[in-house]
């Protein structure tokens, strides 16, 4: 069967999907995670003796919160930076314990130093720095915020 007759078998909708399958578009909008608004105003606190705050016990762990990636570094210091990629927005930025720890969003595969400064470029383009809240430890209280 030639393609132009196996095509007609499928009826004019499934053709044209299998004809141009990208006419939505092939980005990576269809990648897991959501292209989001980068929080503001960020300032929360967290009970490390909390079930949230208990997650954050070994160094390399991270938790989630408010679209805020929150981590106790290798070295055992808090760190906190935005889940929301300065890449392209979306909302998948998480804490590697490779590379002595660094922030890396496998959407586009973006990768940035504890500071939030950009270690590789995305689509040729120079990455922008990933966004970076303050961290304050008071007893068992970690507050987070601009
Ligand atoms: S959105 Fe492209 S690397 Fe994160």
């Amino acid at each position: 069967m030639e393609r132009k007759d196996f095509l007609r078998t499928l009826g004019a909708g499934a053709a044209f999907a299998l004809t141009f399958p990208c006419l939505q578009g092939c980005s990576k909008d269809d990648e897991n995670g959501d292209k989001v608004e980068a929080p503001t105003g960020i300032d929360f606190t967290i009970d490390l003796n909390s079930t949230e705050g208990k997650k954050l016990s070994n160094n390399g762990s991270f938790i989630l919160k408010d679209l805020v990636v929150v981590v106790k570094d290798l070295d055992g210091n808090f760190v906190a930076a935005t889940q929301v990629c300065s890449h392209e927005s979306y909302d998948q930025v998480r804490f590697l314990s490779n590379d002595g720890g660094i922030f890396y969003c496998d959407v586009h595969g973006s990768r940035f130093a504890l500071d939030g400064a950009p270690l590789n470029q995305v689509d040729g383009n120079a990455a922008k720095p990933l966004r970076i809240y303050n961290t304050e430890l008071n007893g068992d209280i970690l507050r987070v915020y601009e």
